[in-house]
């Protein structure tokens, strides 16, 4: 059947279409899209389960397309050979030893630079930044080279969601990614010789078995298409969410244990990332419908997540649900995310550090914000009034 979902209700107000969707057609053709949609949990979480029949490694992936082949476009033994080499900067030792320290100053030296603003766009101002920051650290990408890397998130976003193959958005995908290449060589010759736990710098230095510079920097390019924008999206959203929530914030505040579990939540009902995308290797049955070999699935978190079959009165944010962490907002299976300590920590810095320095912070009433986007779902600008 052909479902008329239009992309752009789905970026304003995704939840009661997915739940349409959920209920009525759990596998929905959108033609707008040209896209299989799934939105039930367990449908979700079989497929991202399942490697051998639901991959990544297709001809029709944008992503291999624009940064060749790397972990989130291979699978089997080269998945596992990328994944476990690149794991060591992001377990949670090094989380807790290397990075944190790191983003906890930076988040203080951001608040610095806006501490005598009355109102503030959080999202330029500290998630944004801090994003690139700490994902460029983990990377081991030289200071000098970070105000680049903005310039070619923008082509890579652009060429990753470029379904259409228009050929000019892939050429600038294609040209960035060369830059990035080529901007890497040198650092990837200094890093050899030196001793930092940052991701490049341990890939450099792997022996026996070392990936290749292409492979190397393949990788690297998902770590930093997969770390940031990702990261400041889910600060927004929490942050937005507790400021919409002036009771859950309230009962953060008076005992700081429950946060972890509130962010859980707000990952759960306002996800980044909104679907995780799969091709068939073979023709599969469907509730009666058949999808052909290579036929492109989306995994749709956002509705995995409020599928009421799992999280009872799923529209609901509620810091006390005792099955938050069941959401799939990084993933599951295989390919989950490599970063989600490292995301984890920083989302939860942040929230920690901004409402310790600023109790009376609140949404500015002057300029409402709310989240938008179908794939990847933020607040576009978070003005508040730091001082209430
Ligand atoms: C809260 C922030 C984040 C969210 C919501 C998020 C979400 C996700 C999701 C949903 C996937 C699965 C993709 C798929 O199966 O198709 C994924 C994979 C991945 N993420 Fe994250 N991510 C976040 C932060 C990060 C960070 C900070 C990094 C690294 C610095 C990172 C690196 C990756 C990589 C490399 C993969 C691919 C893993 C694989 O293919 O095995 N992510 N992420």
């Amino acid at each position: 059947m052909i479902t008329g979902v239009r992309l752009e209700s789905l970026a304003i107000d995704p939840y009661p279409i997915l739940a349409h969707l959920r209920a009525t057609e759990p596998v929905a053709w959108v033609d707008d899209a040209r896209m299989w949609f799934v939105t039930r949990r367990s449908d979700v979480l079989a497929i991202l389960r399942d490697p051998e029949l639901y991959r990544t490694d297709s001809a029709h992936s944008t992503i291999r397309d624009t940064f060749g082949e790397q972990m989130l476009s291979v699978e089997g033994d080269r998945h596992r050979r990328y994944k476990s080499q690149c794991n060591a900067p992001f377990n949670m030792r090094s989380v807790q030893g290397h990075a944190m320290p790191l983003i906890a100053a930076r988040i203080d030296a951001l608040m610095d630079a806006f501490d005598s603003e009355p109102v503030v766009d959080l999202r330029p101002a500290l998630a944004s930044r801090l994003a690139v920051y700490t994902v460029a650290s983990v990377l081991g990408i030289p200071a000098a080279l970070h105000s680049r890397i903005l310039g070619w998130y923008a082509d890579f976003a652009a060429a990753l969601a470029n379904f259409g193959w228009d050929e000019q958005i892939r050429a600038r995908g294609h040209a960035s990614a060369r830059e990035f290449q080529d901007a890497m060589g040198p650092v990837l010759r200094e890093l050899e010789r030196g001793a930092d736990p940052s991701l490049l710098s341990v890939l450099a230095r792997t022996v026996p078995d070392r990936l290749t510079d292409a492979e190397i920097v393949a990788n690297a390019l998902i770590v930093l298409f997969g770390g940031i924008e990702t990261t400041e999206s889910t600060i927004l959203n929490v942050l937005w969410t507790l400021l919409r929530h002036p009771d859950a914030l309230a009962a953060i505040r008076a005992d700081w244990s429950v946060l972890p579990r509130a962010i859980e939540e707000a990952m759960r009902w306002e996800p980044a990332v909104q679907s995780c995308t799969r091709h068939l290797a073979a023709p599969v049955a469907l509730y009666g419908i058949t999808l052909d070999k290579g036929s492109t699935i989306q995994c749709m978190l956002g509705a995995a997540n409020r599928d009421p079959a799992h999280f009872p009165d799923p529209d609901r944010y509620d810091i006390a649900r005792a099955n938050a962490g069941d959401h799939v907002s990084f993933g599951s299976g295989k390919h989950f995310c490599l970063g989600a300590a490292l995301a984890r920590a920083e989302v939860q810095m942040t929230v920690e550090r901004v409402f310790g320095r600023y109790p009376a912070l609140r949404l500015d009433p002057e300029r409402p914000s709310a989240p938008r986007g179908f794939e990847f779902r933020a607040p576009p600008t978070l003005h508040v009034l730091l001082r209430g």
